[in-house]
């Protein structure tokens, strides 16, 4: 009898250990993105697809962790408490290194600059940056919870300067703006100019608004990951991948 019972603990112990091996597998093999796929060219649909230049870098970061890469669309505002929850192992998105993010979760190395700009139509009265801070109040068209939205709402809105108006994604904005809704959309550089290139009327304003660095976000309790990343970025970035990645996507002036 005592034989019979060790005899089915122990393959009680062995199913359990199994289970818990297979689960373990599972999660540890596969490295979560979250991202906001409206962004070119970081992260943008090719057909039913999510590329760009996150993507791309999320790709090799997930090889040379010998993980595969899971890349799950989001609203922006959304990303940074999803990897609070710890929903996703990391956040992808063009997303700018600030203060405030950084009391809530952890920042890899920066691996690209990024610059706040205004969009305005061609006949626009306003001319520079500067011209936002005037007496006209304008309204300000961004995507809800990015920089741009923060920094107007701080600077302008908050000052009685001007009103900020927030859409989901970056593209509904300048939509907006086309069709007078708005005075002018602030968002980063690059997505500004792939969304100009697709319209006659729209220019980019020569005067930035702010420069900023672009980073992947980690749990604060995943620094084990959070240091794989960084020696990824780093291995990425001195063999040249990284800028061939960067280079794909985006052509030198
Ligand atoms: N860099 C800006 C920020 O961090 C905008 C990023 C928006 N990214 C996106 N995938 N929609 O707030």
């Amino acid at each position: 009898m005592k034989k019979t019972i060790s005899l089915i603990l122990a393959l009680a112990l062995c199913v359990f250990v199994f289970a818990a091996c297979g689960e373990d597998k599972k999660e540890t093999n596969t490295l979560t993105m979250a991202t906001n796929a409206e962004f070119p060219p970081y992260e943008f649909y090719e057909g039913e697809k999510v590329v760009g230049i996150d993507a791309e870098i999320a790709g090799v970061i997930a090889e040379k962790l010998g993980m595969e890469l899971e890349i799950v669309d989001t609203a922006f505002d959304s990303i940074i408490p999803a990897i609070v929850a710890g929903k996703y192992d990391m956040g992808m998105a063009g997303m700018t290194v600030t203060d405030e993010r950084l009391e809530e979760v952890n920042f890899s190395d920066s691996y690209a600059t990024g610059v706040q700009v205004v969009i305005v139509n061609k006949d626009s009265e306003i001319k520079t940056v500067d011209d936002l801070f005037g007496d006209k109040n304008y309204t300000i068209g961004v995507q809800t919870g990015t920089t741009g939205d923060l920094y107007s709402t701080w600077d302008i809105e908050d000052e009685g300067l001007g009103k900020v108006s927030r859409f989901n994604k970056g593209a509904d904005a300048v939509e907006a703006l086309k069709i007078g809704k708005v005075d002018c959309v602030i968002i980063d550089n690059e997505p500004a100019k792939a969304f100009v290139a697709e319209s006659e009327n729209l220019v980019i304003l020569d005067t930035a608004y702010a420069e900023e660095q672009y980073a992947i976000a980690v749990s604060k309790e995943n620094t084990e990951l959070l240091d794989s990343i960084n020696k990824a970025l780093k291995e990425l970035t001195e063999d040249g991948t990284l800028q061939k990645i960067v280079d794909k996507y985006i052509s030198a002036e």
